[in-house]
């Protein structure tokens, strides 16, 4: 089937190249030219396991361009632009209605267009008057990869959501999905059916579900802190309870990427719009409480070391998650920034998140304090304390025998309680984890 995908981020450019993945024709349409280049030479513009391999392999059924008057050679129209946080909290919308309006001259009866970005609560419903008033359909088919595992996920998800619309235009819509998604579908990943409303809620619950997940381990972190509990027995003890499941309850300084911090802030927004803002008020807590534990890490080296004016920190990670070069509403950048405040020279190591972290600081004006290697045992050198900010495998596996030989000051903040803490002590580190010593 020949389809084209709209928005070529994060979302669309592994869609696009999951979908030549399956037999498909593709063409991805971006307004940004250098991603969309980037992307034509074959090329992945993000550091994610495995997307290079699909969008080599998959050339000759992938055409990247600018120009939108393509989608006329597709059936199948994609919409996988960004929503990104308005200055208000709420969804900015003005991606999915423009690539929805430049559709409109290209569509008619026959065409399908699938909706994949997260919107607000009642966008379809809105944007299907448009659409339909060219003969065409609208579904929305909301998607849930994570960085990192954004192949995998796409071709193989845990379920597939539709939304659709009654009566035979919504079953045509799924029968047309069916077909495109026919090696998912056989592998028994279950296909959900639901109204617009329910799909769009799906994707945006999900988010915010994860994010009360992991500020409730966080917040039992806090209360370990003060009571000398240790929150990672806690979570592995509780996290036996097939109920509860030991998934995301990892404690540390907490969730970050452009999807979680700014979907909860975006759901609130919606909740409010419609009147039932206090169904949702326990977000804003969510939210607080995750913004809390990346002050924490300040506040316990302040706490080791007094004063961290001239003081050196070591901080090792910058993206949001390892296997990531993905720095928005990143954890340890906020923490690296908030240091360099304090008056702390930082260095600071990430094996992929160096030139996105190197153009944020730029703009910050904090890039005299700050400097930044690929390289996290450099990093470390002759620093007065060591901060683990993202558990990427090379930070968490590194042998605290050489690391304590680097350092100035064997201090250790372990920021994602993922370094073997015992053997950190043994080599002799005054360690400090996050609800857990
Ligand atoms: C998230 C969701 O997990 C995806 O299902 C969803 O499709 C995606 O948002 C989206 O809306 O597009 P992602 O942002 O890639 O995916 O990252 P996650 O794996 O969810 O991690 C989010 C943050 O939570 C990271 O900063 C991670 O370090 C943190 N985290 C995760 C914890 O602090 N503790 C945990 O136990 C798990």
């Amino acid at each position: 089937m020949k389809i084209s995908v709209i928005g070529c981020g994060y979302l669309g450019a592994v869609h696009a190249a999951s979908m030549a993945e399956l037999g498909h024709d593709v063409i991805g349409i971006d307004v940004d030219e250098v991603r969309i280049d980037t992307l034509a030479r074959g090329k992945a513009p993000f550091h994610e396991p495995g997307f290079d391999d699909i969008l080599q392999k998959n050339a000759t059924r992938l055409t990247f361009t600018t120009d939108m008057s393509v989608v006329k050679e597709a059936k199948v129209h994609f919409v996988a632009v960004g929503t990104p946080q308005a200055s208000d909290g709420s969804a900015d919308m003005t991606y999915v209605n423009s690539a929805i309006e430049g559709l409109l001259p290209f569509i008619s009866e026959g065409h399908l267009v699938v909706g994949k970005s997260t919107v607000p609560v009642g966008t379809a419903e809105r944007l299907s008057e448009q659409v339909t008033s060219t003969g065409a359909v609208l579904m929305w088919n909301p998607e849930f990869l994570r960085e990192g595992f954004a192949v995998q996920d796409t071709l193989s998800p845990d379920r597939l959501v539709y939304g659709i619309p009654e009566g035979d235009s919504g079953e045509w819509a799924r029968a047309t999905l069916d077909a495109l998604y026919e090696q998912i579908l056989a592998t028994g990943t279950p296909r959900l059916l639901m109204n617009f409303a329910t799909a769009e809620l799906v994707k945006v619950s999900a988010n915010a579900f994860l994010a009360t997940k992991i500020s409730f381990i966080n917040a039992m972190a806090e209360i370990a802190e003060v009571t000398g509990a240790n929150v990672t027995q806690l979570a592995d003890a509780i996290g036996h309870d097939a109920r509860i499941g030991r998934r995301f309850l990892n404690a540390g300084v907490g969730f970050g990427g452009g999807c979680l911090p700014k979907d909860i802030r975006g759901f609130v927004a919606r909740a409010e719009e419609l009147g039932v803002g206090q169904s949702l008020s326990f977000l804003r807590d969510v939210d607080a409480i995750n913004l809390r534990r990346r002050g924490r890490v300040l506040e316990m080296l302040v706490e080791e070391l007094g004063d961290l004016t001239g003081k050196t920190i070591a901080v090792w990670g910058m993206a949001f998650k390892p296997d990531s070069d993905d720095i928005r509403d990143s954890p340890a950048l906020d923490i690296t920034e908030s240091l360099a405040r304090a008056g702390a020279k930082v260095v600071a190591a990430d094996p992929a998140a160096l030139l996105p972290a190197q153009r944020r600081l730029a703009q910050s004006g904090l890039s005299d304090s700050i400097s930044l290697t690929d390289d996290h045992l450099v990093a470390a050198r002759n620093a007065d304390a060591l901060v683990i900010a993202t558990e990427w495998k090379q930070f968490s596996t590194a042998d605290p025998v050489v690391v304590a030989g680097l350092l100035a000051t064997a201090l250790v903040i372990d920021g994602r309680n993922c370094l073997d803490s015992d053997a950190w002590k043994k080599a002799g580190f005054r360690y400090r984890g996050m609800g857990r010593s």
